[in-house]
């Protein structure tokens, strides 16, 4: 046989997708793989029910139909602060990884230095690789996953084209201070690196924290290119609507990348969505209450399973230490704790770069009773392991 691309040789099986195959086998509650069990607004669903009768059926524009960038930009604009022109500032993409890479592949020379916190959502590792860049890995110290300002800054001596930003972050649940984001941006300034946002989870950020748009801080905007997609705010990960704002020359860039790696967005998804982005303030008032009860209900069942955990301050993700019961391998505890106990979870060291392998990431998008039910089977999880540990 043919060889298959050398640039492809580093990919393994996503470790997430593996665990949910895992959780399958075993029957265990599935708080690995981060999408939600419950449904989207109704308003969407009948949206989409309507649209399937009306159309479009046929290619958007592709970068994205007109509706659905105005939409989109009146709302981001209201969100961010800053001013976002339809026309001029948006690529509308299959989710917020087709963003993510269109943004690495258009700004990245095969060879450039990308600055990436570590732990770091998996994607990136796979953007860097496709595009040819060098990670610089800059780690984020548990528990409370700061960084050091010293080593960004001799990251940042490296000259990087790009710095990758995912705030609110997946696995860690952090959220970046004004004053660390700030100071990202003063090294963005004097080094002249284009940082590339992931802001999925924009809307979901629990008090006191407060989320800051990366382009919202002074003079940004020109350097941010900001990744998000509809996936999270509206419960509709496998709609597959993202996209980019950013200056109007590398827009133009990101179009053309994505439109030779798939043309568009799809047309019906993208007109049935024009409802959710034209939303009222409730909606997201709504969202985040339903986001802070999941926290609470979850958090407090760790608290009574006797786990210690990094309390998240953002997204839906929540970092577990497992140095109690097998702080050397965490996929093997993974795999004990869906079989035994019954809940799936990613281990930890499949988003570090470090060797860290004493932390799990669970995720609790999920219906209350789900998290009451993987409740029920952790607060069991210590006698299981005094009992049975690994055999
Ligand atoms: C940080 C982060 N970025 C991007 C994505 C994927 O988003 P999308 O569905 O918009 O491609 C996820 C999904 O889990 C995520 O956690």
């Amino acid at each position: 046989m043919p060889h298959t691309s050398s640039r492809t040789a580093g990919f393994g099986e996503s470790v997430i997708r593996r665990m949910t195959r895992v959780a399958l086998e075993y029957g265990a509650i599935n708080l690995s793989q981060g999408f939600p069990d419950f449904d989207p607004p109704e308003a969407l669903t009948k949206a989409l029910a309507e649209t399937a009768s009306r159309g479009p059926h046929q290619y958007a524009v592709t970068w994205g139909a007109a509706n659905f960038r105005a939409a989109l930009a009146e709302k981001q604009s209201r969100f961010m602060g800053i001013p976002v022109d339809p026309d001029s500032n948006i690529a509308v993409t299959c989710g917020s990884t087709e963003a993510m890479m269109a943004a690495m592949m258009s700004v990245v020379n095969p060879g450039d230095a990308v600055v990436v916190f570590s732990p770091f959502y998996e994607n990136y590792g796979a953007d860097a690789i496709l595009s040819g860049a060098e990670p610089v890995y800059v780690p984020l110290e548990p528990p409370d996953f700061s960084f050091d300002r010293k080593v960004l800054r001799s990251a940042f001596e490296r000259r990087p084209k790009a710095l990758i930003l995912c705030n609110p972050s997946n696995p860690t649940g952090k959220v970046f201070t004004r004053e660390e984001l700030e100071y990202i941006a003063a090294l963005a300034e004097e080094f002249d690196t284009w940082v590339i946002t992931d802001e999925v989870y924009e809307h979901i950020v629990y008090a006191p924290a407060e989320h800051v748009y990366f382009a919202s801080l002074p003079g940004m905007a020109e350097r941010t290119i900001n990744c998000s997609s509809l996936s999270k705010t509206y419960s509709i990960t496998g709609w597959r609507l993202g996209y980019t704002i950013a200056p109007g020359e590398v827009t133009q860039v990101i179009r053309k990348v994505h439109d030779f790696l798939t043309v568009g967005a799809a047309a019906p998804l993208q007109e049935a969505a024009v409802q959710a982005l034209q939303f009222p303030p409730s909606y997201y008032t709504r969202l985040l209450e339903s986001y802070t009860q999941k926290r609470r209900l979850f958090l407090g069942a760790l608290d009574d399973a006797g786990l210690s955990y990094t309390r998240p301050q953002g997204a839906y993700y929540v970092l577990v230490d497992i140095g109690a019961f097998d702080g050397r391998d965490d996929t093997r505890f993974c795999e004990w704790l869906a079989r035994e106990v019954g809940v799936a979870a990613v281990p930890g060291s499949s988003f570090f770069r470090e060797p860290v392998t004493n932390l799990i990431r669970f995720h609790f998008a999920k219906k209350e009773e789900t998290l009451i039910a993987a409740g029920e089977r952790l607060k069991d999880l210590s006698g299981i392991w005094r009992e049975k540990g690994y055999r």
